[in-house]
């Protein structure tokens, strides 16, 4: 019997301590100061697509140099996929991670084209309308970060996805297998 309660207390306090390792979670967990906890089991969610070397109109010569050889992998939780597809529109609590990672050209039997190495950051964009005044945020962890401030309302992401995005200041423009839903539910803006 006391044994079995050591084991019970044993596991309770490695489950407290859990959430500042680890967070597996498909909504959005925030600290007490507001900053959101990274999700780390993003990579669970729903593969939307890659760039490769995407600028987005930063002046192209100098995103080349900075930018030209990264990937960006771009996932979404579960359950607002599964909104999407009925509707074409992205719940509250959507989640999206962009992790950006570097890349390489030729390593073991490699000689052309290019693989992804490195993680060098991970951006996240999510849904949260009654928390943030733009019903959206947007927030960017460097790779050892585990908690993120949510990016000032007028941030240059915020206006960039406002004005550019597809969907609801999403990029579904470039996630190809949502356009045609999008298109079918009537919620893809025409001139993006
Ligand atoms: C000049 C325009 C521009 C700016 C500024 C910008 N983004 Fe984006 N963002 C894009 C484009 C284009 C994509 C599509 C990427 C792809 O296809 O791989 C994207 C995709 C994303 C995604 C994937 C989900 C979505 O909304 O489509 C996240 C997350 C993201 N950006 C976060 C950020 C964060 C955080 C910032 C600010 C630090 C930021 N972005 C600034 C253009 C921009």
């Amino acid at each position: 019997m006391r044994v079995s309660v050591l084991i019970w207390l044993a596991l309770g306090c490695f489950s407290a301590s859990l959430p500042a390792q680890q967070v597996q979670t498909n909504e959005p967990k925030y600290t007490n100061e507001g900053q959101l906890i990274k999700p780390d089991n993003y990579r669970e969610w729903i593969y939307l697509s890659s760039g490769l070397g995407m600028t987005y109109g930063i002046v192209e010569s100098a995103a080349n140099t900075v930018f030209g050889d990264r990937f960006d992998n771009v996932f979404v939780n579960p359950q607002a996929y599964k909104s999407f597809l009925g509707t074409g529109a992205w719940p509250d609590k959507t989640i999206f991670a962009m992790e950006v990672r570097s890349s390489a050209s030729k390593g073991s039997i490699n000689k052309g084209g290019r693989y992804q190495e490195e993680l060098v950051g991970l951006e996240i964009h999510l849904k949260d309308q009654t928390r943030f005044p733009n019903k959206w945020a947007f927030f960017a962890f460097s790779p050892a970060d585990k908690t993120a401030k949510p990016l000032p309302a007028n941030s240059s992401c915020q206006t960039c996805h406002s004005q550019n995005g597809a969907v609801d200041e999403t990029f579904v423009q470039f996630y190809p297998t949502l356009i045609p839903i999008a298109k079918a539910k009537g919620t893809f803006k025409a001139d993006k």
